[in-house]
């Protein structure tokens, strides 16, 4: 027997062991984390384009310096009339990269994150590139997820940890809602400018700081991003059947329910404050003295 051999193999199976155990437990690194936490809503690594670039080599195309004024205010740089930045601001339908209040050496952690998962990187040929976990397929949606999505955007549904309802924010053009919020973009045609990547990874882990803030401590499950995603995409084949006037019906209908209601707790008040009326009062007392 090569006792040689046989310890050289228990040996790397500790190291290897280690190097998992290690991993597990220290976890992603700080790159790791922020592009996960952030990026990946909008960014593949070597996946392709999402609702942004795929960021593949980009610490090639581009200098640090660009490419942390970039990441810090991509509006900035814009605005100062860069022409890389002009361009694929145009080339991305105009679309603001949100900013990220990050100090340089999380930047530099993001960008070496970008670098190893970059073809040609240590990360890469292990992880075949970073894209949002593609989770279930929208494909196997059904009018059961649809209405599910429709009563959690309005509400009806309660989210299951507690966050906001979509439409205290957002409108949706659909005769079977109630209409929405105008804080945030109308999200008629969202599903028609993301796709169901950009959708998902939005909804499930969001980019914007007004609505990143609202769902923090109170994220949406799996399958409620999934629900949410199928009633975004069902809005947005449907949008040109919706009819405004049929929202005004209903808003008529949902008044006259309104009115109805506030009829029959007046009535309600109304017979009770007869019956127990200031002359019944004097009455029963004079009954009283007799
Ligand atoms: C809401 C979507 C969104 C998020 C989140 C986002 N980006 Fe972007 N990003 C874009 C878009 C869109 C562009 C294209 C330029 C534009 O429209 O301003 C872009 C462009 C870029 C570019 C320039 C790419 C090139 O080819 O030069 C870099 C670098 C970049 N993003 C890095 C990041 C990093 C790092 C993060 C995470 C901290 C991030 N982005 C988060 C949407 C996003
Ligand atoms: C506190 C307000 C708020 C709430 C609640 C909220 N959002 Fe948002 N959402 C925003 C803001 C702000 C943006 C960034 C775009 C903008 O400025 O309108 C945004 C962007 C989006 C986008 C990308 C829009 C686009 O076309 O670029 C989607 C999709 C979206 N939200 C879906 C949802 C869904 C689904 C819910 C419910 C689970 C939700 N949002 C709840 C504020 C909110």
């Amino acid at each position: 027997m090569e006792w040689k051999a046989m310890k050289i193999r228990i040996v790397s199976l500790f190291f290897l062991a280690g190097v998992f155990y290690g991993a597990a437990v220290f976890g992603q690194s700080e790159g790791e984390k922020l592009f996960k936490q952030i990026c990946v809503a909008c960014h593949t690594i070597g996946q392709g384009k999402l609702i942004g670039p795929d960021l593949a080599g980009v610490q090639q195309r581009r200098s640090e310096d660009w490419l942390t004024r970039f990441i810090r205010s991509s509006q900035t740089v814009i605005q100062s009339g860069d022409p890389v930045a002009t361009a694929l601001f145009e080339e991305y339908n105009r679309i603001p990269m949100p900013d990220n209040n990050y100090s340089d050496d999380q930047i530099r952690a993001i960008i070496s994150y970008i670098a190893e998962n970059s073809p040609g990187g240590p990360g890469a040929a292990e992880t075949g590139g970073i894209s949002p976990a593609p989770g279930r397929p929208l494909s196997e949606a059904g009018e059961a997820n649809i209405q599910a999505g429709k009563n959690l955007f309005e509400g009806r549904t309660r989210l299951n940890n507690g966050g906001p309802t979509c439409n205290s924010c957002h409108n949706v053009k659909n005769d079977a809602l109630m209409g929405g919020g105008a804080l945030a973009k109308d999200l008629t045609d969202a599903y028609s400018r993301l796709g169901e990547a950009g959708v998902k990874a939005i909804v499930g882990n969001p980019p914007f700081p007004a609505m990143k803030q609202a769902y923090q401590n109170r994220p949406l499950t799996e399958t409620e991003v999934f629900d949410l995603t199928a009633f975004l995409q069902h809005a947005d084949r449907v949008r040109d059947t919706q009819q405004a006037k049929n929202y005004r019906t209903q808003l008529l209908f949902s008044g006259l329910g309104g009115a109805l209601v506030l009829l029959l707790l007046f009535g309600g008040f109304w017979t009770r404050s007869k019956r127990g009326s200031v002359n019944r009062k004097i009455y029963d007392r004079q009954i009283k003295t007799i």
